[in-house]
């Protein structure tokens, strides 16, 4: 397993069944406008993308001036591969990325259900719940440099 920048057509199946199950496959995603965006994923031994997310250049709504802003979005494991640590280092992926480019603040619109593991990858809260696509968000940001950066050695023989 490695976990490295790739191209968006390799988590697309990914994203597409976690996130986004009502669309068929080879619909468009929201975010394929955004062509500067980088993709990290954890891929496994056979070439399957086994978690993801993107990152792309954008301030917070609420400080829309800051010019080092990352959006993080669309993050996803398969499902049977949950809870063993690879949305950890992907997400290490991301903030090491981000940073590369001058990134100092990693943000997201978190899924309610997910607010746990970005807290756990030392996010804050930022407002309250707000519902986006009927689906209840909270703003979660972390500024990069508090941010840890996980080595955390995963098992991802598995059982997807
Ligand atoms: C959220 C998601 C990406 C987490 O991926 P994962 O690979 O299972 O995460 P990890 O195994 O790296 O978990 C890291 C830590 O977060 C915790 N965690 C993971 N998911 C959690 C959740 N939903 N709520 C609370 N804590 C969670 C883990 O227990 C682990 O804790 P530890 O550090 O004490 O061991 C995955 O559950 C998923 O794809 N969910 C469906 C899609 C989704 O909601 N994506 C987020 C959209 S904003």
């Amino acid at each position: 397993m490695r976990v490295e920048v790739v191209d968006e057509a390799l988590t697309r199946g990914l994203r597409r069944s976690v996130l986004r199950p009502n669309l068929l496959p080879g619909a468009p995603l929201p975010g394929d406008e955004l062509t500067g965006a980088v993709h990290l994923g954890a891929i496994g031994d056979d070439g399957v993308a086994l978690c993801t997310c993107f990152i792309y250049r954008d301030a917070p709504p609420w400080q829309p001036g800051r010019t080092d802003g990352w959006h993080l979005r669309q993050m996803a494991t398969l499902p049977g591969y949950r809870g063993r640590g690879l949305g950890a280092l992907v997400v290490g992926a991301a903030v090491r990325q981000a940073r590369e480019r001058g990134g100092a603040l990693l943000w997201c619109n978190a899924r309610e259900s997910a607010i746990g593991f970005y807290l756990r990858q030392g996010f804050r809260p930022h407002g309250g719940i707000f519902v986006e696509h009927e689906i209840p968000h909270q703003r979660l940001w972390l500024e990069l440099g508090d941010a840890p950066t996980s080595s955390m050695q995963v098992e991802a023989g598995g059982d997807a």
